[in-house]
């Protein structure tokens, strides 16, 4: 998606500036053609001469060259950029972004340019979230820019919290997506991610360890092809970057369950990833089980809806149904079974006995039967590349006679 591709990254002065060099070898490395613009204060960071090898173009930091005495055009560079991403972002350089304060080159081609603009700030989590910062990110916002939040983590000064760049590959994902094929546009996909968590009493929950990773790689996916995403997502620990995703958090299978069923009759295609408990205990005590009692507890469980199935049971005509089966043994036969008994349209198996497979981790190794009768088994991928081969054949499916 990026060969070829007009790509300014704009650098400005903060610790985070290290990773900019990653963030141009990654997008080199996709094809892109790079031109650096740096603020003075970013050289403190990191040279000029490390930027320029690694994108075999000089870096621009002042409105003219001095030796040469040449004018560096921010009109002309504005003009060429399909993109411009500025990583780090630092506080300064929003404000004076968002306030039109045009004293140096970076800002100067930002205010020319008409390529889309990728913004990921990053600081110390106190400057994040000062009303002014606030203040001048939602500016970006209304001016058409996109925002890359910034992640949470150990900041430079050691506090933890927001305010980490977000990771190169992240950015160049984000890219990618931007100018990836909108072949799903005008469609409104369900997606179903993470663990349900089935209280046993206010502090304490059954759940699994789902982390959601495969159910948010599809729905990026989905949203980059340009569908309306409808993200109906247990308990984890990730965040969503594309804004046609909404977000619908719920925590127990019930909750999933009505939002699911809200929701599908409005979409094209729903996508079970899911890990939903099997089991809920039969009632939720109100206050803290306490150690003093004299029995141990004994907790009494109720089976869950299926989410799947009561979804292929409302299935109509033109509309699609897909799960996912995580499966130890007969793995084959239990993810067809499954297939047949919820009325789906395709199920992706993953096995646990694949090393690299199943929750947790970023990639996946999975195989693909379809209603029709069709096997795509593929080797073990990333996550993303999992999401991108699942939509395809879901697309697939779609055009099948
Ligand atoms: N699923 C669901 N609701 C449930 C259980 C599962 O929607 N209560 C969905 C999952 O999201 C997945 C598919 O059904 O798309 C298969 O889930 P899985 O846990 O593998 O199968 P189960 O039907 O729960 O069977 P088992 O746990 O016995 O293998």
């Amino acid at each position: 998606m990026l060969k070829n591709k007009h790509i300014i990254l704009g650098i400005t002065g903060g610790i985070a500036a290290y990773k900019s060099a990653s963030l141009a070898r990654l997008l080199v490395k996709a094809g892109a053609e790079v031109q650096v613009i740096m603020t003075p204060s970013a050289r403190e960071f990191i040279t000029p001469l490390t930027m320029s090898t690694l994108t075999g173009k000089p870096v621009i930091t002042e409105f003219f060259t001095a030796n040469t005495g040449q004018w560096n055009s921010h009109v002309d560079l504005g003009l060429w950029a399909d993109a411009m991403v500025i990583a780090p972002a630092t506080a300064c350089t929003i404000g004076k972004m968002a306030n039109g304060i045009a004293d140096n080159m970076l800002v100067t081609t930002y205010l020319s340019a008409k390529a889309p603009v990728f913004v990921a700030p990053a600081m110390d989590l106190d400057m994040m979230r000062h009303p002014s910062t606030v203040h001048n990110i939602e500016k970006l916002r209304s001016y058409g820019n996109y925002i890359i939040e910034p992640a949470e983590g150990e900041l430079a000064s050691h506090l933890i919290g927001k305010g980490r760049m977000e990771e190169p590959e992240n950015i160049v994902r984000v890219l990618t997506n931007h100018f990836a094929e909108k072949d799903l546009t005008g469609h409104h996909i369900l997606i179903t991610a993470g663990p349900t968590f089935e209280k046993i009493d206010p502090v304490r929950f059954i759940g699994n360890y789902s982390s959601g990773k495969m159910g948010y790689a599809i729905a990026e996916e989905a949203a980059s092809r340009g569908a309306r995403v409808s993200l109906v997502s247990g308990p984890v620990d990730i965040r969503v970057n594309n804004p046609a995703i909404e977000l619908i958090p719920v925590e127990s299978a019930r909750q999933m369950l009505d939002a699911c069923v809200a929701l599908y009759p409005q979409c094209d295609c729903g996508i079970m990833c899911a890990a939903v408990a099997d089991y809920a205990p039969d009632h939720q005590a109100t206050h803290k089980i306490k150690r003093e009692h004299e029995d141990v507890p004994v907790i009494k469980l109720v089976k869950n809806p299926d989410i799947a199935k009561t979804l292929g049971e409302m299935k109509q005509p033109g509309q699609l149904l897909v799960g996912f089966a995580l499966e130890t043994d007969n793995e084959e036969f239990n993810a067809i079974e499954k297939l047949r008994k919820k009325n789906l349209d395709m199920i992706v198996l993953n096995s646990l006995r694949d090393a690299g497979a199943g929750f947790g981790t970023d990639t996946n190794k999975v195989t693909i039967f379809t209603a029709s009768g069709r096997t795509i088994a593929t080797p073990l991928k990333s996550k993303t590349e999992v999401a991108h081969d699942v939509i395809d054949t879901i697309i697939s499916i779609a055009h099948e006679p």
